[in-house]
């Protein structure tokens, strides 16, 4: 399920990894917890969502900073540094910051008495904080741009987007899908009850119809005034241009925290991030787990309890309501809940997704506030089409369907995209 067996050297250890599964899902899967420290207090940071949205696993890899681990692939021979810390992410001397300046540090005002033992304490608090260091290899040369003219291009490779480019690119519209994971399948990849396999399988049927699959390809921005509107996407090597006659926006949810004091402890991470982590990568990520859920998103939240049960975990699922914080000091290693204390050692925090409206709004769709999921939602006719021209959008970024009902909603306006175009 992990692809080819690779070595790879995680904070300095060889490690054990496969082809097919991200640095960070390697790390954790080896037992290297904590990858990074936050900017100025030095505090422990790790994977939250694993799908490259929250930044809480930001490496040094292959001597290049800030890059994300969870969007970087095991390749043989691959060096990952943590980063922003002293001697190491996991041991770091410099979170005596912390420490010291335990009720906050503004470093404006340090040591202000004379302007030289200030200038000297922004030179050291400069050289504590910060993020990375500068790359070993200076770039030299700009990437290539390619360009892309085509009749639809499809943002979001989950399965609302998958299967509207299938069905686009089979009606012999010339079509491109762009997606910023390292495989496509999205939240399928992350549901017990869909899986790895049916993200494959239908990643499959989107090549065999025509698609042309950008992954690990991210929309940086959309320019409507550039000719009618073109769409800028970096990918590791080179960035796009891509002017469509239809854009169909399936960019989903991100998966978002809860409010429950310690929130930011390492060993707190999005269900669906565990989810992901299970379903697609064969990686129980704790022994005794603790799922704290809104109300919202219930069904999700069982069909994830019984498959993490079924692998050998010890589940307990802990409304919001009860939950009063987390403890541990690297790792989480208890809740305090209203009924007590609950020993475990991961806490899955299960929201629903909120909407990843930010292109769409680019473009000009309107949007508006959805309260469930704490976002804004696009807003869109029954057929899928958006305030903007030519815009239209599908599954979870129009309001949280789940997997399954994303997926047919992404059929469904993909056959109005096609009527619109006059191949119905
Ligand atoms: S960005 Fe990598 S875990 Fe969130």
């Amino acid at each position: 399920m992990r692809g080819e067996a690779v070595e790879v050297r995680i904070a300095g250890s060889s490690v054990r990894a496969y082809g097919d599964e991200s640095i960070a899902a390697a790390a954790l899967a080896s037992g290297t917890r904590v990858l990074s420290r936050s900017l100025k207090y030095h505090r422990p940071r790790t994977f939250f969502c694993f799908e490259g949205h929250c930044s809480g696993c930001l490496v040094r890899l292959g001597g290049v900073p800030n890059l994300r681990a969870c969007q970087a692939p095991c390749s043989a021979g691959a060096e990952v540094e943590g980063q922003n810390a002293f001697p190491s992410a996991e041991i770091d001397l410099l979170g005596a910051v912390d420490f010291l300046f335990s009720r906050g540090m503004d470093h404006h005002t340090l040591m202000t008495s004379s302007s030289m033992l200030n200038k000297l304490a922004n030179k050291v608090v400069r050289q504590l904080s910060g993020l990375g260091k500068l790359p070993d290899v200076a770039a030299t040369e700009l990437p290539d741009v390619q360009r892309f003219d085509i009749d639809v291009c499809v943002i979001g490779g989950g399965p609302a987007g998958l299967a509207a480019a299938t069905a686009t690119a089979g009606a012999r519209l010339s079509t491109v899908l762009v997606d910023d994971q390292l495989r496509p399948g999205g939240s399928l990849r992350a549901d017990p009850r869909l899986g790895r396999s049916v993200a494959e399988t239908r990643w499959g049927h989107a090549a065999q119809s025509g698609v042309t699959v950008l992954s690990r390809s991210t929309a940086i921005g959309f320019f409507p005034e550039d000719d009618g509107g073109v769409l800028a996407v970096a990918a590791p090597e080179r960035l796009y241009r891509i002017y469509a006659k239809q854009w169909i926006w399936a960019t989903g949810g991100y998966v978002v925290n809860l409010p429950f004091p310690d929130n930011d402890r390492p060993g707190v991470i999005a269900a669906r991030a565990v989810g992901r982590l299970l379903v697609d990568h064969g990686i129980l990520a704790g022994d005794k787990i603790c799922i704290v859920e809104s109300p919202a998103c219930s069904d999700d939240v069982a069909a994830l309890a019984n498959a993490l049960s079924v692998a050998g975990a010890d589940v307990t699922r802990i409304p919001l309501a009860e939950m009063m914080g987390t403890r541990g000091r690297g790792w989480t290693t208890a809740i305090d809940t209203k009924r007590g204390k609950l020993d475990c050692d991961l806490v899955a925090v299960a929201a629903c997704p909120a909407p990843a409206s930010e292109g769409p709004r680019q473009q000009g769709c309107t949007v508006t506030l959805d309260e469930a999921a704490g976002g804004f939602r696009v807003v869109v006719d029954e057929h899928g089409r958006t305030s903007a021209p030519n815009a239209w959008a599908c599954g979870d970024v129009t309001g949280y369907r789940g997997p399954a009902g994303a997926g047919e909603d992404g059929a469904r306006v993909a056959a109005h995209v096609i009527a619109a175009a006059g191949r119905g």
